[in-house]
């Protein structure tokens, strides 16, 4: 058994580490003449021209991929997104037709709401893109195109590696849907494209953080709670790292949209609460680091201690982190892929500390199949 671990206690562990090969196994194979190529399409590229509207329907890790797909797709693409738990998605009554397309994620394929949600959007006419990491589950043989990520089988009950590989096979999505109806940005989005081949190294760099994290985590095992903050895509990233200690640790953990702080979230600051602080790009938009940077300083001067993840040379943040944590600089919208990691690391490195079984989880199965 320590030998499957990869001489890893826990298998998420080596999940973990595993991300860059889930990754470059992910992008393989669908990148051909400037084009995004998907792995099963029963769909004329006409369709997908006709598209109005996409709804991204998914559960916990995976509807946090779609999240961070909405400000892709939206940006690159010009088109609605709505990104929706697929529990409630399919109790109300979403306006679906035959110009809408519907993109499922699941590491599994089995989950029953997303398959529910699958199955009543088909009933509207809508399309169905799969996004899936098992070859041949219920999900995918459903949907009317199917794009797999080849993250391999995730043992741990919390995702890693297979969420890292969601969000980069949704970004293909975006681009294929760029790719097939044109995009306003045509040269960023060529950037973006040469950029998401070069991310499986950036996350493999990301991993040598893992050290840092851990003594920070030890020192922080017996918080009562962290908060987590975030903006633009560090949002979902911030409500992913909370479901990861909640899940893993126990722990009362919330993401936060930081735009959202003084609505109430600012009320829960107190001497010595951790807050985990997703930092944009500093290469990005200005205005988001910006603003970012002034909700530091107002948690901070509540008596927060900051945990910062923040780009490789962004020295602005320095003097508001407590800990601070450097990944990669990338371009914003691919950021999720390398700031996740260290929060990943960070939740399963408090359930060690405090004595968990970190691939199973209390009260969680890894597939559910139930409603
Ligand atoms: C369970 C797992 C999560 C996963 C979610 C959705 O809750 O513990 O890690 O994100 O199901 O699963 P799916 O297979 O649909 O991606």
């Amino acid at each position: 058994a320590a030998a499957e671990k990869g001489g890893h206690e826990y298998f998420m562990l080596k999940e973990i580490e595993e991300q860059p090969e889930a990754l470059a196994n992910t992008l393989r194979g669908h990148f051909a003449d400037g084009r995004i190529v998907l792995d099963e399409q029963r769909l004329a590229d006409q369709d997908l021209r006709e598209i109005d509207k996409v709804f991204v329907v998914a559960c916990g890790s995976a509807y946090h991929s779609g999240l961070v797909a909405k400000y892709a797709i939206e940006h690159w693409c010009r088109l609605p997104v709505e990104v929706e738990l697929a529990s409630e998605f399919r109790y109300r009554d979403p306006v679906l037709d035959r110009d809408t397309l519907v993109v499922a994620v699941s590491q599994s394929g089995e989950t029953a709401d997303t398959l529910e949600a699958v199955r009543h959007a088909r009933e509207q006419k809508a399309r169905v893109l799969a996004v899936c990491n098992t070859n041949g589950a219920q999900i995918p043989r459903e949907s009317d195109a199917v794009l797999y990520t080849h993250a391999g089988p995730e043992i741990g009950v919390a995702s890693t590696k297979a969420f890292l590989a969601q969000i980069a096979a949704n970004y293909l999505v975006g681009l294929a849907l760029a790719g097939a109806r044109g995009t306003k940005y045509p040269d960023e989005v060529a950037r973006e494209f040469h950029e998401l081949e070069a991310m499986p190294e950036a996350v493999g760099r990301v991993l040598g953080t893992a050290g840092q994290v851990r003594e920070l985590a030890a020192g922080l095992a017996d918080s009562k709670a962290v908060l987590f903050l975030g903006r633009h895509v560090g949002y979902p990233v911030a409500l992913e790292g909370a479901l990861k200690l909640k899940e893993l640790a126990y722990m009362h953990a919330e993401g936060f949209a930081a735009g959202e702080l003084k609505h109430g979230p600012i009320a829960l600051i107190e001497e010595g609460l951790p807050v985990v602080v997703v930092m944009p790009s500093s290469k990005g938009r200005a205005t988001l680091h910006s603003k970012l940077l002034s909700n530091i300083r107002e948690i901070q001067a509540r008596g927060a201690q900051t945990i910062v993840i923040a780009q490789e040379g962004d020295e602005t943040v320095r003097p508001f982190a407590d800990h601070l944590i450097e990944v990669p600089a990338v371009s914003t919208l691919l950021q999720p892929l390398v700031s996740t990691v260290p929060l990943q690391i960070f939740a399963a490195e408090i359930a060690k500390a405090r004595g968990y079984d970190v691939d199973k989880p209390r009260n969680l199965a890894k597939s559910v199949t139930v409603e």
